[in-house]
């Protein structure tokens, strides 16, 4: 019964990751084929990413949780990276933890609960990995449950819902894995496999996921140090400089007290009254103290308009709706943060009375915290090859075209490897799924103008005869 259901999931995941309705002549183990696997020849740059000044402060510096025995080496980040994106640390070789922490979303899932590998749902939304490094107290998970981020990357795995393997299990399964051995001597000098280099390597990676390049970091990088926060930055809008003085003023939005310093966390969960009662009390449930109850941790806003859902159980669909629970929808739950309370402990939630201008400034300011480049930056992209082409004729179809340049700005090239007498479909899909532009040529170049589309993630499709090929594309 298991069994089928499993080899059911498989088949359907084959058909739903290729595009195409292909019926296999046996089911397929669904693995990447080993060969798939490219990494630069040179390593990407880890260790030593040139963060602005207002990412290397004291504060941010006093924040860093990376452990003396465990810095970011280039190699073991790079391990790291293979690990992340590998879905043979699931127990049925489908699922890796980039099912659920997808770069396009900053390494969240535009999902309100995410799927396991039975297809079974997650009990809170997948949380955003950007700043990691920079969470003071280094307890990981809404209810901060995990001691450290190298403690946190072992437990998705054995969770029987989200990836069902045993450590013992994934030990054999790495070692008989060709690209492993070689991969964890460069990163620790020897070849053993142990759960211990497994935990350090993905938190390496996910330390160096570190986002700095937004409008807010331009606009910062534009103005003296110690320029006071709600002065305007030249590059922002008239609206992104209003949020951001409603977003920081302790009389206004006073959201900066919170979501604070540069990285937009606070190092100590709070309770933000999203519930009078709560059906799921966060870090009470953990310590079985009262007092504890609906503390959830403070998330990160960077990159926030791609990271929705929001909250633990994600039940804000969008930024405007987050927007009015703290301005008038906040509950008067015992353990509510004084911050969100008319005159500090016991007096009644806060209203804040924001004009539609006001709101709208916000949401304008929460934007600007988004990271292009974070998005789209191979340091931290998959290594396997298109996943959309696994299971079709792999390498033939993953070369068989380029997008250049990407990301773009005004237009994209598309380079087909001996299309000229073909016809092909081109399909633009939106990072939502809609269809945006579509049509059919002969050829073997086609120039694509996005000029006029919305910046954010797309999926350029080409279909060629009976085969469908898809890559990301990002427009700036
Ligand atoms: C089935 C989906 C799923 C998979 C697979 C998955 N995660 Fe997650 N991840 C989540 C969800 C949901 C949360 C929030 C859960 C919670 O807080 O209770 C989360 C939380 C996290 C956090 C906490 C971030 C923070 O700021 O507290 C980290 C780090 C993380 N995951 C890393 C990983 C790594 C590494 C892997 C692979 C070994 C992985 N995840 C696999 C869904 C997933
Ligand atoms: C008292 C501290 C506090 C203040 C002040 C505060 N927040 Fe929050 N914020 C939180 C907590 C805690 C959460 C997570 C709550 C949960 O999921 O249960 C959160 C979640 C969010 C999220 C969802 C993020 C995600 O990834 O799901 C957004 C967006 C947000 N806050 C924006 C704001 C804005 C805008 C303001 C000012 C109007 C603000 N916050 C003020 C504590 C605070």
């Amino acid at each position: 019964m298991k069994k089928s259901l499993t080899l059911g999931l498989a088949l359907f995941a084959l058909i739903w990751i290729s595009g195409t309705v292909i019926v296999p002549m046996h089911i397929p183990d669904f693995l990447p084929p080993e060969d798939c696997l490219e990494l630069p020849e040179t390593l990407f740059n880890y260790a030593d990413i040139q963060l602005p000044p207002h990412l290397t402060t004291p504060a941010l510096q006093n924040a860093d949780n990376t452990p003396a025995d465990n810095p970011i080496t280039d190699e073991g980040a790079t391990l790291g990276r293979v690990l992340f994106y590998d879905p043979k640390l699931s127990v049925s070789n489908t699922q890796s933890c980039a099912s659920c922490h997808k770069q396009e979303f900053a390494f969240t899932d535009n999902r309100q609960f995410s799927r396991g590998f039975q297809g079974g749902f997650t009990r809170r939304n997948s949380t955003s990995l950007s700043m990691a490094r920079f969470y003071a107290n280094q307890h990981f998970f809404w209810d901060e449950r995990a001691i450290d981020l190298e403690a946190q990357t072992l437990m998705p795995i054995q969770d029987p819902l989200e990836m069902g393997m045993t450590l013992e299990d994934l030990v054999i399964k790495l070692t008989a894995t060709e690209y492993y051995p070689p991969l964890f001597a460069a990163a620790f000098g020897t070849e053993e496999i142990t759960t211990d280099r497994m935990a350090k390597a993905m938190a390496q990676f996910i330390r160096s996921m570190v986002s700095y390049q937004s409008e807010f970091d331009a606009g910062l990088a534009m103005v003296p140090a110690g320029t006071p926060p709600l002065a305007p930055f030249p590059n922002f809008t008239a609206q992104e400089n209003l949020g951001k003085a409603v977003f920081f003023d302790p009389a206004r939005g006073n959201c900066g007290v919170c979501h604070g310093t540069t990285a937009f966390v606070l190092p100590a969960p709070r309770n933000n009254g999203l519930d009078a009662v709560y059906g799921d009390n966060g870090v009470g449930e953990i310590t079985g103290i009262t007092s504890d109850n609906g503390f959830f941790k403070v998330p990160s806003l960077r990159n926030v308009e791609i990271t929705g859902p929001f909250m633990h159980d994600g039940r804000f669909e969008n930024l405007e709706d987050v927007i009015e629970h703290y301005n008038s929808g906040v509950q008067n739950h015992p353990n509510l943060s004084p911050v969100l309370r008319v005159a500090g402990p016991n007096s009644p939630p806060r209203q804040l009375n924001l004009t539609n201008e006001e709101k709208s400034g916000l949401v304008a300011f929460l934007k600007t915290l988004t990271d292009f480049e974070f998005i789209s930056d191979e340091r931290w992209s998959d290594p396997f090859c298109d996943p959309a082409t696994t299971g079709l004729d792999d390498l033939l179809a993953a070369n068989a075209f380029t997008v250049s340049p990407n990301p773009a700005k005004e237009s994209i090239h598309l380079q087909i490897k001996g299309g000229h007498d073909a016809k092909h479909h081109v399909k633009l899909i939106d990072a939502a799924g809609k269809l945006v532009f579509n049509t059919l040529f002969q050829g073997a170049d086609y120039w694509l103008d996005i000029q006029s589309l919305p910046s954010g993630v797309y999926f350029l499709q080409l279909e060629t005869g009976d085969s469908r090929i898809s890559k990301k594309v990002v427009k700036h």
